[in-house]
């Protein structure tokens, strides 16, 4: 169910647009940030909003990897699983966050404050290792760095 709010900011990005369904991206964004991800019912009525078929939207969602399609935590850590990432010690950094956390991929901490994602490339591959925090990039990472940052996450 989207809110009064979400419906009147999704209108308002169709309005940009000769084609309604062009504002998509930006409108399973709209229903995320206040919901935090986008159900199936919330992207339903966004497609009916936006005119379009369930299924295409849909994939608009799938391709687009920073749009959640599963309850996430009040905090998503993206951690870079490419080639420069590996080679600079994700692992380590991996473990480090499985250990403290301790969580695994596609999990979310038993207090609902982080959920661990894997993403690819952050083309930040020269200070590798990369991760995200919400919209934060953060990259030559330690294990000592992993837990000011995450501090800042409560
Ligand atoms: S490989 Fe990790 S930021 Fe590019």
């Amino acid at each position: 169910m989207l809110s009064k709010e979400e419906i009147k900011l999704i209108e308002k990005e169709m309005a940009k647009f000769p084609v309604k369904s062009a504002a998509s991206i930006e409108s399973l964004k709209i229903v995320q940030d206040k919901q935090r991800w986008v159900s199936d019912k919330a992207l339903a009525e966004v497609a009916r909003i936006l005119e379009m078929p369930v299924t295409e939207l849909e994939n608009v969602a799938s391709f687009y990897n920073l749009i959640y399609r599963k309850p996430v935590g009040r905090h998503v850590i993206h951690l870079c699983e490419s080639i420069s990432c590996w080679v600079m010690g994700l692992e380590d950094i991996l473990g480090y966050l499985n250990k403290k956390l301790g969580i695994s991929y596609g999990e979310t901490t038993e207090d609902d404050r982080f959920t661990l994602l894997p993403i690819q490339c952050l083309g930040d591959c020269d200070k590798a290792p990369a991760m995200m925090v919400d919209n934060d990039l953060y990259n030559n990472l330690t294990t000592e760095k992993i837990d000011d940052i995450l501090q800042k996450y409560q």
